[in-house]
């Protein structure tokens, strides 16, 4: 597996929207709008690699100088529960880290708590719903 950041707008970038897409959005019946993905813009955007094809995938905002957001945790169907989706998140965790980041929020769904929770996180919010379904803020100090 081969770690990278994408630039937006490349080959790469693409792949991953596909990869979001199909992990994300389809089974929830839904479809990424131009909105959706004029957000990308901005972010930090990450990616393991298995021979050129996006198997996992990660993004980031930037909120202030000491806290980011995390959004867009995905792994291929073919590719859950082998590790992945951990070293993806340990692996960002550790550049925001040199970045000089301080802590890290996102919104968890709620079938994905424990994953989280097994990375540090914690939950700080009540439920709330996203793209129709359940979720929990969550947050880590890094
Ligand atoms: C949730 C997801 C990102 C986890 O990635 P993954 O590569 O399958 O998870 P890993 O294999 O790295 O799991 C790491 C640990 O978390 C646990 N874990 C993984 N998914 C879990 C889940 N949904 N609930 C509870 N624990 C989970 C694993 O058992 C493993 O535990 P261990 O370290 O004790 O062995 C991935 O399954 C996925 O993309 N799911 C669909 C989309 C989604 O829900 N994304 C999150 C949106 S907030």
């Amino acid at each position: 597996m081969v770690f990278k950041q994408i630039t937006y707008q490349t080959t790469a970038y693409y792949q991953v929207v596909q990869l979001r897409e199909r992990i994300l959005r389809i089974p929830l019946g839904l479809k990424f709008s131009e909105s959706d993905l004029a957000l990308d813009k901005d972010e930090m955007l990450f990616a393991l690699f298995k021979h050129d094809v996006p198997v996992a995938c990660l993004q980031v905002r930037k909120i202030d100088d000491r806290q980011v957001k995390l959004r867009q945790m995905a792994v291929d169907q073919n590719h859950q529960k082998q590790g992945l989706g951990k070293t993806l998140m340990q692996k960002v965790e550790k550049h925001l880290k040199k970045l000089d980041f301080k802590s890290i929020e996102l919104n968890a769904r709620q079938t994905a708590i424990g994953f989280y929770q097994k990375l540090g996180y914690h939950i700080v919010s009540g439920r709330f719903t996203e793209v129709g379904i359940s979720h929990f803020k969550m947050m880590k100090n890094l």
